[in-house]
């Protein structure tokens, strides 16, 4: 049984260059096993070591201590994510106390889960099987096609997935760097005992989130009646998951998806179900947790800059991504403050 446990290994090991690896995937797998039998990942620098004044993370996901982080494992964007792990631990005075809950399509598990155990040795996770046939039904076409990856709809079935003893969660896509102490942002308070957090922008265009049928119909804008609705992004969320369990928020996200499959209310993909439910309802939390845009304009392309006041995390939302302007040697200037974090081995 030796050889056969062996040669699984050698295997997944070659299976992960070419699943890993974007420029291996159109190469036939022998070639690509011969050209490089090494990972496509560097191990990350970071030295897990709490701090004397940390508490003990030890006893495994539901010592109260630690700090939960939920992020997807896309394919098309690990290169992100794997970053977005790294610059976490890397601000962290506690890196042993955060706890990692990464979702990610049944298909790739073993694959990723070696190479999270490989880049992060000793990184405390668990690892969540998001089926895509859950979402598919669900859903519709969006103005950029990466909008309706099943992966970016997991957000909200958190509260399924995560153990129930996790009672909140930071949830963050995989565009992003953190750098400060992600425990800041786990500290801060929900305030009205609100079910989610995030930095809200009242001055951006909430017409705009939506179609001209949706503010023409009654029985669609009334969902707002009552609420002073702000923009927020959700690529960074404090969520209260014993809130969010109790309250049913998973269904009433899906009604909205359901609706928009039948009559089209917005052009977005997974934020605008997310709007309608929350929007009005958001703790706010200060903007420095969420510089988004950095990605530039959906349509367009383009760079932009930060907005004014401090910053702890960077995001790169919006149609570009640091990783594929940096390899195209056409990066914008703020995605110098991306590559620190990148630990993919351009040695390939
Ligand atoms: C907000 O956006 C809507 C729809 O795109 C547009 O019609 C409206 O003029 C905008 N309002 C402002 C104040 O820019």
């Amino acid at each position: 049984m030796v050889w056969a446990t062996r040669f699984s290994g050698f295997f997944s090991a070659a299976m992960a260059v070419i699943v890993l690896s974007p420029s291996l995937q159109s190469f036939p797998p022998a070639a690509a096993i011969r050209s490089s039998p090494s990972p496509v990942y560097r191990k990350s620098p970071v030295v897990f070591n709490n701090g004397e004044e940390c508490l003990s993370s030890d006893g495994g996901v539901c010592n109260p201590s630690l700090v939960h982080v939920a992020i997807t494992l896309d394919v098309e964007y690990l290169r992100g994510s794997i970053a977005a792990v790294n610059s976490i631990l890397q601000h962290s005075m506690c890196p042993e106390s955060v706890f990692f809950h990464f979702i990610l399509e049944e298909t790739n598990h073993r694959l990723l889960e070696s190479l999270v155990r490989w880049v992060f040795p000793g990184l405390k996770f668990n690892i969540y099987d998001f089926a895509p046939e859950r979402v598919r039904g669900l859903i519709s076409s969006s103005v950029r096609q990466a909008l309706e990856q099943p992966l970016n709809y997991a957000r909200n079935y958190l509260a399924d997935l995560l153990e129930p003893c996790v009672n909140r969660v930071i949830y963050l896509d995989s565009d992003l760097v953190v750098v400060d102490d992600v425990a800041k942002l786990w500290r801060t308070s929900l305030v009205g005992s609100r079910v989610i957090g995030a930095p809200e922008y009242c001055h951006a265009n909430f017409t705009r989130y939506f179609t001209r049928g949706f503010w023409s119909e009654e029985r669609f804008s009334g969902a707002f009646r009552g609420r002073k609705p702000c923009y927020f992004n959700t690529g960074v969320m404090v969520i209260d998951l014993k809130k969010w369990r109790s309250g049913g928020y998973t269904k009433r996200i899906e009604r909205w998806m359901e609706v928009q499959k039948s009559q089209r209310i917005y052009d977005l993909g997974s934020l605008p179900p997310f709007l309608l439910v929350f929007a009005g309802h958001v703790a706010p939390i200060s903007h420095r947790w969420n510089q988004h845009g950095l990605g530039g304009d959906n349509v367009r392309g383009s760079c932009r800059d930060l907005h004014p006041g401090p910053v702890s995390l960077l995001h790169w939302s919006g149609s570009g991504k640091p990783w594929l302007r940096l390899d195209s040697k056409r990066p914008c200037p703020l995605d110098a403050l991306w590559t620190p974090y990148d630990l993919y081995r351009h040695s390939l």
